[in-house]
């Protein structure tokens, strides 16, 4: 890594492309996804390693729910596998994770695992957190929290006329978690995909032609170069 690369606070991927990576191999989708679960390590050890504070990841959205039923049920349960694998590393390695997104539609084990690693790896001063967004959707993050507030407010029509869009997106999942500074979306598409649209609103977007599961070491480092070289400037002149 150049010695005068930006490490951003936090870093969020949309893994894409493991379904054409294992269609070049002549295999099923389902063996992209499973060679997927190691550029997830890879990319968390390498952010954890250079000080990256949130690394978040788009693992599953809402409209992913419409594939065919074997390979949702696969990913569900390399997710169910990969916690259950990982837990000690992620204790090891003080690596705190939150798991967000529509998780009313997730089985039943699958949420009590949820609940028990992101239990046990709450811890109080986290090197680094990981956010696995499961079954969501920003058009859902947005209206979930736009019912809220509205069910918050519904006897103060002053208060909720005074409120701040710092106020609304306290009713986000991503509460508590500042916005992405960079987004990266391998195998080469350029779209958000309706993934994290109100967190996004300034983030630097990087697509990258690598498909998720050749996505490691190397290629997350030389992505956060190119974040290095660009110019944030939030709407403002400098
Ligand atoms: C996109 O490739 C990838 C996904 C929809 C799933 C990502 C999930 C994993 C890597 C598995 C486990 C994750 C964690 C956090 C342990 P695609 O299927 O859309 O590929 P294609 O565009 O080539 O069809």
């Amino acid at each position: 890594m150049e010695s005068n690369t930006k490490i951003p606070e936090h870093v969020s991927i949309i893994m894409d492309g493991n379904g054409r990576w294992a269609g070049k191999m002549g295999k099923e989708r389902v063996f992209g996804h499973a060679e997927g679960v190691h550029s997830v390590r890879a990319c968390a050890e390498t952010a954890a390693e250079i000080g990256v504070k949130y690394l978040s990841l788009f693992a599953f959205s809402e409209e992913n729910w419409e594939r065919p039923q074997e390979e949702v049920e696969t990913l569900m349960r390399l997710m169910m596998k990969s916690l259950s694998v990982e837990l000690p590393t992620l204790l090891e390695n003080r690596i705190r994770l939150r798991v967000l997104g529509n998780l009313s539609r997730l089985g039943d084990n699958l949420k009590k695992e949820i609940r028990k690693v992101e239990a046990a790896s709450d811890l109080p001063d986290p090197r680094m957190t990981l956010i696995v967004f499961l079954s969501y959707s920003g058009k859902w993050d947005i209206l979930q929290a736009a019912k809220q507030m509205a069910s918050d407010f519904a006897g103060d029509p002053a208060g909720l006329a005074a409120a701040t869009s710092d106020d609304f997106g306290k009713y986000l999942v991503t509460n508590g978690i500042p916005d992405p500074d960079v987004v990266i979306r391998t195998s080469g598409e350029m779209r958000i995909s309706n993934y994290m649209l109100w967190q996004t609103a300034y983030s630097e977007f990087i697509s990258v032609e690598t498909l998720w599961p050749d996505f490691r070491k190397e290629a997350f480092l030389a992505a956060l170069e190119e974040y290095s070289r660009r110019d944030r400037r939030y709407g403002k002149v400098k």
